[in-house]
């Protein structure tokens, strides 16, 4: 996904207006219609195919190698700060696998687990192949990353993810998942997949608050974990 700040609202806002129509309707408990969790594509499978990859990760797309390795670096950096430099990490939806690549290069001792529900991006870039809906690792991660990833499932199915997320994570995890707020205002709808399911931030924090506190920039601290923040190093 790529985030265009320098656009104004009123080219976002036009663009918003020619998305197409919602294709669930909500009828007495039932969600009918064209239903899947997953996005108008019949599965997983066929969702994340190499077409998918292709579309936001080719030219022009989300992000890239250089962007990953300023974010990679900031992230690790900042948890060296805080005392907790990651030994080992998880990457969910790990995609075309850029930020294991970064460790890698970067920090080859440190262990890296990516994971994906993609059939196509586990066989072509080497992922574990999990629902982070549905596994909840057997053990913890000092860094869990979870980039662009929870807007794909639905309500029940993003809750259970973020049980498992924390479930991962010993001390940080890095997150980043659009809002309602975001699609209106900052998301560019050229580059992004927008055929996702939009929640307000409140939703995401009150699924998130029980594990975690909130550091800012995407950085999410474990709730009895290693590290101790401020009073204002935290969001609230
Ligand atoms: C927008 S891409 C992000 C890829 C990578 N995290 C990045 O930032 O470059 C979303 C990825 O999430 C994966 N994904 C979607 N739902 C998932 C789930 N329930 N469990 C694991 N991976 C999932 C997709 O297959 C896809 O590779």
């Amino acid at each position: 996904m790529r985030l265009d700040r320098s656009r104004s609202c009123k080219v976002v806002e036009s663009s918003i207006r020619r998305q197409p129509k919602a294709r669930f309707v909500y009828a007495g408990g039932f969600l009918v219609g064209d239903f899947d969790p997953y996005g108008k594509e019949a599965s997983p499978k066929h969702r994340f195919g190499a077409e998918y990859y292709r579309k936001f990760y080719g030219k022009g797309g989300v992000h890239d190698r250089r962007k990953i390795a300023q974010l990679a670096s900031a992230v690790h950096q900042m948890c060296a700060w805080w005392d907790v430099a990651p030994r080992s990490v998880l990457d969910v939806g790990a995609g075309l696998g850029l930020w294991r690549d970064w460790y890698r290069t970067n920090h080859p001792r440190v262990k890296v687990v990516s994971t994906d529900i993609s059939e196509h991006a586990c066989a072509k870039y080497g992922h574990e192949h999990r629902d982070i809906a549905t596994w909840t690792p057997s053990r913890q991660f000092d860094l869990v990353i979870c980039h662009g990833v929870l807007q794909y499932p639905d309500d029940a199915a993003a809750t259970s993810a973020i049980a498992n997320l924390a479930a991962a994570c010993r001390n940080v995890m890095y997150l980043e998942v659009p809002t309602t707020l975001d699609f209106r205002t900052i998301v560019d709808p050229d580059a992004t997949d927008m055929d996702v399911h939009r929640r307000s931030g409140d939703w995401y924090r009150k699924r998130l608050d029980p594990y975690f506190v909130q550091a800012g920039a995407g950085l999410w601290v474990r709730r009895g974990g290693g590290v101790l923040l401020y009073e204002l190093e935290r969001s609230r």
